[in-house]
């Protein structure tokens, strides 16, 4: 038995195709096939690409070592002391903020695009911090690994 679970495992990464099952809600299941159809992609490709970036996005997260890239954040300006707090973190994290970009989106919105570079365990930490905190809507990253 064990020794057959061994030989799957070993020709998971020889580029074979497996088929697996999964349980979405209908919903979206619906609103994802009209979005890959508009854009003519097949669902099978579209969710290896979906994977993909998933990694992409994830696996540096658990990594030690070097990280670049932006962490784009939408906020609520409006919300109480959002604009303050979002400044000062910077300065605590000056080891990994090269910039920022700071857009007023509309009257309530904007977007703080910072860009960092280093330890990915700091950044990881910077993103996490941010990403709690009251008044902000959205947060994605674009982070690579660096040597
Ligand atoms: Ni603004």
């Amino acid at each position: 038995m064990s020794q057959r679970k061994n030989k799957v495992e070993e020709n998971l990464g020889d580029g074979r195709v497996v088929r697996f099952g999964v349980s979405v809600p209908a919903d979206l299941l619906r609103e994802f096939d009209e979005t890959i159809s508009q854009i003519g992609m097949k669902r099978s490709k579209a969710i290896r690409l979906a994977m993909r970036n998933f990694l992409a996005d994830r696996n540096w997260q658990c990594k030690e070592g070097n990280v670049v890239g932006t962490i784009n954040i939408i906020y609520n300006h409006e919300t109480r002391g959002i604009d303050e707090y979002l400044t000062e973190i910077q300065h605590e994290y000056l080891d990994i903020v090269l910039s920022n970009t700071h857009i007023h989106l509309d009257k309530e919105h904007c977007i703080l695009i910072i860009i960092v570079k280093g330890s990915a365990k700091r950044v990881k930490e910077l993103l996490d911090r941010v990403s709690s905190k009251k008044g902000v809507k959205q947060v994605r990253t674009v982070v690579s690994p660096i040597g």
